[in-house]
């Protein structure tokens, strides 16, 4: 059980007032943050990284709204993620964790170019520098085509720049593997796409423009994946 868990139980069951929070001077939310992250960096990496060549997904910078959002999802099993699934019970991970976590996660910043280094920088140094770069190797593909569909298709939800709003996913600079497998994922209906983002649109009373439209992914060739793709492993430089 994580310390912080069983803390907030001995505290409910003292009657005691428990200030996680109150108890650090400096950027308390961001202290909490990295503690109930603890346990999820073994698998996403200390700076949520990712790891694996993407089987574990960088977590880094994404949208704080999708986290969130997301982490439910898996809670409640509409999607399924069978290693997560223990982490994310209301128990190991109430409400107001998952915002703490997500807010956490999406401000952590990693650079995609290696820092210029100086002769007397030592090697500790220089490790931990380059601890916070991650580059995505670049995928091969017709940018022409992938920019065009991209910025049709996508980026009225991901983006322009692909670094997503609100809880549209950011996509440049996750791994390609994770990204191709989750489109696979799509396309048979194992997770649900932008009707999902269409539903609680209407919900809002909002409505998007006419250009937008829905089941997208089932819509695309192939080598269209894969220009679009390698379009965004060329956008995480811009
Ligand atoms: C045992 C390994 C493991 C642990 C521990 C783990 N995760 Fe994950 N997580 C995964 C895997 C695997 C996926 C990708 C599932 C897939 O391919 O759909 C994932 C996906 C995610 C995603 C979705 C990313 C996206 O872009 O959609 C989020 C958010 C996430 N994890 C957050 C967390 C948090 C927060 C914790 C700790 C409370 C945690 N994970 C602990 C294995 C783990
Ligand atoms: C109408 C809005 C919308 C459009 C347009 C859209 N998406 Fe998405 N996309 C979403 C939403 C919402 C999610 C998260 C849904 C979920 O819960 O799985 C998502 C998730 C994704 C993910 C998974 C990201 C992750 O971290 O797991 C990928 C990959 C993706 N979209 C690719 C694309 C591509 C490629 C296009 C254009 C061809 C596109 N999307 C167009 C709304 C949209």
């Amino acid at each position: 059980m994580p310390m912080l868990t069983s803390l907030r139980i001995f505290c409910f069951a003292f009657g005691l007032v428990f200030l996680p929070a109150r108890a650090h001077a400096a950027a308390p939310e961001q202290e909490s943050g990295k503690e109930i992250y603890g346990p999820c960096a073994a698998c996403h990496g200390d700076l949520g990284q990712g790891g694996k060549r993407g089987e574990y997904p960088r977590l880094a910078g994404q949208r704080a709204a999708y986290i969130e959002y997301t982490l439910k999802k898996f809670r409640s099993r509409e999607r399924i993620n069978i290693p997560m699934f223990p982490y994310t019970q209301e128990r190991e991970l109430p409400d107001e964790d998952i915002k703490t976590v997500a807010a956490y996660l999406a401000g952590i910043q990693l650079s995609t170019k290696i820092p210029d280094f100086k002769p007397t920088d030592d090697a500790l140094t220089r490790l931990l520098a380059m601890e916070k770069v991650m580059i995505i190797p670049k995928l091969e593909g017709d940018l022409e085509n992938g920019k065009r569909l991209y910025q049709e298709e996508c980026a009225y939800c991901h983006g322009i720049d692909g670094r997503g709003k609100t809880r549209f996913p950011m996509l440049v600079g996750q791994y390609t593997n994770y990204l191709q497998k989750q489109i696979n994922a799509y396309i048979k209906g194992e997770r649900l796409h932008d009707k999902v983002a269409d539903d609680e649109d209407e919900e809002d009373g909002k409505s998007k423009p006419k250009t937008v439209k829905l089941g997208v992914l089932n819509r695309l060739t192939e080598k269209d994946i894969q220009d679009i793709l390698a379009y965004i492993t060329h956008l995480q430089d811009e």
